[in-house]
Formats: structure tokens, sequence, C-alpha cells
């Protein structure tokens, strides 16, 4: 363990078998080390700063069936809603009104038309109103790339499409046969073709994944010169098929957070100046969570403007915390606990991956 920490704390380029041995880490005293040093990573190339994202959850229609996630289409004990595209011009603009610099789009995943350009004219209406001052990422799932085009030239400039395992056969048991991961590869090339920070992630603790496969995941992020990382610990949504494989899930949050916090820590360490997400998984095992994100080395958060009545139709999985909170209420505890944690929000920027303008000689 020392000669690891002696390879990280001197800089030194990490190899799969030190992310294994990270990822492995179960000591506190070793954790706390860990996380202090993807933490220093973080100050040098980014600071003590955390952007935010007000993110809009426009619907929870489907066309999608994923093992593991509570609105997968079959899910019929899930009320299905749409937002209006008035409703998602108006939670886009609350973030704008908060402050945030930046908002997400994300839904369930539709392909078409009329879906397709409602998405665009909200993108136009948006820069329209805010004089193209607020930063728009979509996180909507496969598209073609004459699609991503679209959204692109309308506006859009982030992309979030995480791979959700790097491995295909676990991709294959996470999965229904259809949905191909050669697909996922082909979307994330499209997407770094036409110009967008390309933000991708993983499920982290799923049934049948080996630390092994977690490390893969860390060294392909970096072979494919990801832009942002959005990855979260797997929970358990029981309306699902993959639920009955992780008997006992209860008894093991804490052991889910870690892993997710040392994903977190290793990605930092590995990657240095990409976007890395502290996400609402995080918050949903620990009051928190987000902000235990932000010490090991995350300097994102996508704090939820969606409309109250709305929330409850987007439960990817069970313990969705905010519910019944509004935007609010969401921004005034999360600006508290982050000035807790001693980081600073950014307010009023984009918040760009530094590593995209790295990738795009544009330093
Ligand atoms: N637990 C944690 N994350 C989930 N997602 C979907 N279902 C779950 C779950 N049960 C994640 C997927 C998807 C993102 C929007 O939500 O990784 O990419």
């Amino acid at each position: 363990m020392s000669g690891l920490f002696e390879k990280i704390n001197l800089g030194s380029k990490l190899e799969k078998q030190d992310l294994i041995d990270i990822l492995n880490i179960t000591e506190q005293n070793d954790l706390e080390k860990l996380f202090k040093a993807a933490y220093q990573v973080k100050l040098k190339y980014i600071g003590k700063r955390v952007s935010l994202r007000g993110i809009v959850e426009i619907s929870n229609k489907c066309v999608k069936d994923c093992l593991y996630c509570g609105i997968r289409n079959s899910n019929r004990n899930v009320e299905r809603f749409e937002l209006s595209k008035q409703q998602i011009v108006d939670g886009l603009l609350t973030a704008y009104s908060f402050d945030y610099g930046s908002a997400v789009m994300q839904g369930g995943e539709r392909t078409d038309e009329k879906f397709i350009i409602m998405i665009e004219s909200v993108l136009h209406e948006v820069k329209e109103r805010t004089n193209g001052r607020l930063g728009i990422t979509l996180s909507l799932g496969e598209q073609d790339e004459e699609v991503y085009q679209r959204w692109f030239d309308a506006g859009a400039h982030r992309y979030l499409l995480r791979i959700e395992a790097s491995n295909p056969e676990l991709y294959k048991k996470m999965h229904p046969s259809d949905h191909k991961h050669e697909r996922r590869m082909e979307c994330l090339h499209s997407l770094q073709n036409v110009g967008y920070q390309t933000g991708t992630g993983v499920l982290i603790g799923v049934p049948g994944q080996t630390i092994e496969d977690l490390a893969n995941d860390l060294m392909f992020f970096k072979e494919f010169d990801i832009d942002m990382i959005g990855m979260g610990p797997y929970l358990v949504h029981p309306d699902t098929p993959m639920a009955k494989e992780f008997p006992g899930f209860e008894q093991k949050r804490k052991e889910q957070l870690n892993l997710g916090l040392k994903m977190i820590a290793a990605a930092r360490l590995l990657l240095n100046d990409v976007n890395i997400a502290s996400t609402t998984a995080l918050q949903a095992l620990d009051p928190l969570g987000r902000e235990l994100g932000l010490l090991a080395g995350g300097n994102v958060i996508m704090p939820n403007v969606t409309a109250t009545e709305y929330r409850k139709g987007y439960q990817l999985y069970s313990g969705k915390p905010g519910l019944d909170e509004n935007s609010e209420q969401s921004r005034l505890a999360l600006e508290k606990s982050i000035a807790q944690a001693g980081e600073t929000i950014i307010y009023n920027d984009w918040g760009d991956s530094l590593h995209y303008f790295k990738r795009c000689g544009k330093e």
C-alpha cells in the first residue's frame, strides 16, 4: 500500500494494476489518504471550485428497456409524463435565473422526428432568451450523428452518454439483446466528430461486475479521450429484473458509496483535467454523498430544477433524494452544504471541460 501512495503522491503515471489496488482499498485510513490525494490533484487543475448544471428531467417515456432502470419501457408501474416545450424552457430558465450558468436536459430515449424538432426548438428559444449565455448539455441517449449535429447547431455544446459498462460482455448482461454496445460506441464517436464536449460514465457496483472491469472502465475513459465523466453507484429499483440479482442491497449501501467515491478519486488521479460529476446517486446513499464526491475529486454537481410535481415520475432508482423539494429549496440546501465542504460555487459560467480545450488544441 505504501508503494501505491508513493506513486500517487509523486504524480507518476498510473497503470491498470494501480487502479485495481485503489479500488480494492477498504481501510478507513487508506480511503482518507486516497481521497485527499485525489483532492490535491483537483486543486492543482481546477481549484476549490464547483460548477453547477441545473438538470431538467424532461420525460420518463423511454424506448429502451435497460434491466436496471426504473423508467425502462416495460415497467408498467410508472405513470409516464412528458413536459411540454414551455415547461422545459421554464426549467432551463430557472437554472439561468439561479445563475447556474449551465443546464442539462435529460430524459428517456426517443428518436421520433417530433421529439427531435421539439428539442431543437427548445434550444433555439433558450439560446435566444438568454442571449446565448446559458450553456446547455444534453443527455438524451443514442441518436444518429445527423441528429446530434442538428442539436449542436441549435446551441447544445456538451452531451452525456454513459457507456454503462465498457466490457461488452457485462453490457450484454445489463441490457436486452437488441441494445448494442457497438451502437453506444458509435454514438460516442459521433458526439466527438460533431464537436461536443463528450461525457460518459458507467454504473458502479452492478451485479457481476469485477474490480478489474471498473479499472478497465477508467482506462477506457482515458483511451477515448473523454472530456467529462458522470458515473455513479448502482442502486436497486424494485420494479426491474436486475433487482433480484442484488439481494441484501440495503446492507451494502456503505460499500456502494465507497466504491463510487473510489472511482471518482481514481478518475481524478488518472485523468487530471476532466470534469467529474458528483452524482445524485451518491446523495441517495448518503445525504452528504455529493459533497463527499467533491472532496474525492469531483467538480460538478447537477441540482434538480425540474418542477416538483414531475420529480416522482423520474425515478431511475429508488431512494432518489429531493422528491418533495422545489428548485429553490434544492439550491439553498446545496449552497449551504457546498460551503460547509469548503468549496466555492462558480456562478454564471459554463464550467467547460479543460480537457476538451486541450484535446482540440484550443488551450
Ligand atoms: N441505479 C443507478 N443509476 C442508474 N441509472 C439508470 N438506472 C440506475 C440505477 N438503478 C443511470 C444510468 C443512466 C443514467 C441517466 O442513470 O447509468 O445512464
